[in-house]
């Protein structure tokens, strides 16, 4: 068990890779804290970790919620001792180049995906800093690492998280704060499956994504493993880095 005795909070819980993380955190005996926006899925994950015999709780959360995030942390920190490990997932994706996104758009992404990470990283810090150190992973994306026509509001706020990795990585490390990130490919999860749905061709487009992974199609629990590996001990001397899981779509031009 690589988790055995450790508690995480994951955000964006209740779907898609944070679920697979939450059901594989709690199979390698960490206590897992299943947070999002809403209450039933987070519910539910819960549900599929207690019926494999795994340890959890479940907390509605909406991370651009400052208050909600305040009270969440105050009745986490009442109901546990200590806090190892807060996964920052929870995230949308806003589609549109500059010309079809609204301002409001741009902000509401940049609120979801970017400073939701600031926001519950601060609150978890002193905590963390108090109890001898603790590790905080967020999911960034390729799309933070390459360009992706028509996400630049996306794109923009996984490079700002890739970002804010190295430099929280920079603050944390005498305090023994691991940061680090996740920058997944594409992997079918609803988030994925909502784009797909409001395109003419949706058939095409998943072909496209199979070509530019030169593995082939990932799922939900390839990216998952990177998240068990760097919450866990054996990442110890791991911070501030971006871990790529992505089939080898970024390393460059993919032969057809
Ligand atoms: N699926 C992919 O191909 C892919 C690739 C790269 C990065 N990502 C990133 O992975 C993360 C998880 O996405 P997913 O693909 O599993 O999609 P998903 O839609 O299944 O998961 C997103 C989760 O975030 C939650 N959420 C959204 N806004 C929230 C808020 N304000 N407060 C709390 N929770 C909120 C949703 O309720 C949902 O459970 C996201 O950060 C996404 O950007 C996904």
């Amino acid at each position: 068990m690589r988790l055995a005795g450790k508690t995480a909070i994951i955000t964006g819980a209740g779907s898609g890779i944070g679920r697979a993380t939450a059901q594989k955190y709690a199979d390698q005996g960490a206590f897992v804290i299943c947070a999002g926006l809403s209450k039933k899925s987070n519910d539910d994950t819960l549900k599929l970790i207690i019926s494999k015999g795994g340890q959890g709780s479940s907390r509605e959360l909406d991370v651009t919620d400052s208050q909600m995030i305040e009270k969440f942390f105050s009745d986490i920190f009442e109901n546990y001792s200590k806090i190892d490990i807060l996964i920052n997932n929870a995230g949308q994706a806003v589609i549109g180049d500059a010309t079809e996104i609204s301002k409001t758009d741009w902000e509401r992404q940049m609120d979801v995906n970017l400073t939701s990470i600031y926001s519950m990283s601060r609150a978890i810090w002193a905590h963390f800093r108090e109890n001898g150190g603790g590790v905080i992973l967020n999911t960034a994306s390729i799309a933070g690492l390459i360009g992706t026509p028509g996400q630049v509001s996306y794109g923009v706020s996984k490079a700002g998280v890739v970002m804010a990795t190295k430099c929280m990585a920079l603050d944390g490390a005498k305090d023994n704060i691991r940061v680090n990130c996740v920058c997944p490919g594409w992997v079918q999860t609803p988030m994925v499956d909502y784009h797909l749905a409001q395109l003419d061709d949706p058939k095409a487009f998943k072909d496209r994504l199979r070509r530019l992974h030169p593995l082939g199609e990932g799922n939900i629990n390839d990216i998952a493993a990177g998240f068990i590996y760097l919450g866990s001990d054996e990442a110890r001397w791991i911070t501030g880095i971006a871990l790529t899981i992505d089939g080898g779509l970024t390393c460059g031009l993919v032969p057809d």
